[in-house]
């Protein structure tokens, strides 16, 4: 499941160019974690965003691309049928995907679920339309309990403008409604952090004033890598 914002672009290129030969693409199914409510060629889309820099150069069967629909009337219609595909895509039955990338915002938000948003306590529903405290504020998001079910999550994260953020959520008790991203757990599977330099500068790893005591993970679900 891929999300969108402007972090992934280049490991989606990496991935269309020299990672492109070790990927059984014709048994891929690609899904999105979020998109933004506008039409599939705007270059707000995550789908879009995807298409261009991977899915146009790696043969991936067009039937195995579920973008999330943004052509219903309403957000909300839209949402539903999301949830439609993927019922039907899983049987019904609680997806387990095997990898969720992710990416995080300046706030705390993870695909739309952002700080306050009703959409975080949703327990039943596995799509849900959204109103975005960023732009384009209309949004459709999957909601954490499918995200939290999936095998891998990968969290991408870049940049000196995410250290407040990233700070809070991986050394701060979680909370979700305040900072989405913390609620991102994985049930049964595994939660990876990859940040580079600058998102990381706010946070203390591998340094000499360790104890023996500290050496424990500061969140037991997460592996931090960066760069
Ligand atoms: C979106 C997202 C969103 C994104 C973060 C990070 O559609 O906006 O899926 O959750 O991953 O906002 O975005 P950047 O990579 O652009 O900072």
């Amino acid at each position: 499941m891929l999300s969108g914002g402007s972090t992934p672009r280049t490991l989606y290129a990496l991935l269309a160019s020299t990672y492109r030969d070790q990927i059984p693409w014709t048994r891929v199914h690609v899904f999105w974690t979020d998109e933004r409510y506008v039409a599939a060629h705007d270059p707000n889309s995550n789908y879009r965003m995807a298409r261009d820099t991977l899915l146009d150069h790696v043969p991936c069967p067009s039937g195995n691309v579920h973008p999330m629909p943004t052509h219903f009337s309403s957000p909300d219609a839209a949402a539903r049928d999301y949830e439609r595909t993927l019922r039907g895509y899983f049987h019904d039955s609680w997806p387990h995907v095997d990898l969720i990338l992710l990416g995080l915002g300046e706030g705390g938000h993870t695909a739309s679920l952002f700080p306050g948003s009703s959409a975080l306590r949703e327990q039943t529903r596995w799509v849900v339309a959204v109103t975005a405290s960023a732009e384009p504020p209309r949004r459709l998001t999957l909601t954490l309990p499918v995200l939290s079910r999936a095998a891998s999550i990968h969290v991408l994260v870049a940049g000196a403008k995410k250290a407040g953020a990233l700070h809070h959520v991986l050394t701060g008790l979680p909370d979700p409604n305040a900072y989405p991203a913390s609620g991102v757990r994985s049930a049964a599977g595994t939660v990876i952090w990859w940040v580079d330099r600058e998102a990381a500068s706010q946070l203390v790893v591998g340094t000499e004033s360790r104890t023996p005591s500290s050496d424990a993970p500061t969140h037991p679900q997460a592996d931090t890598h960066h760069d």
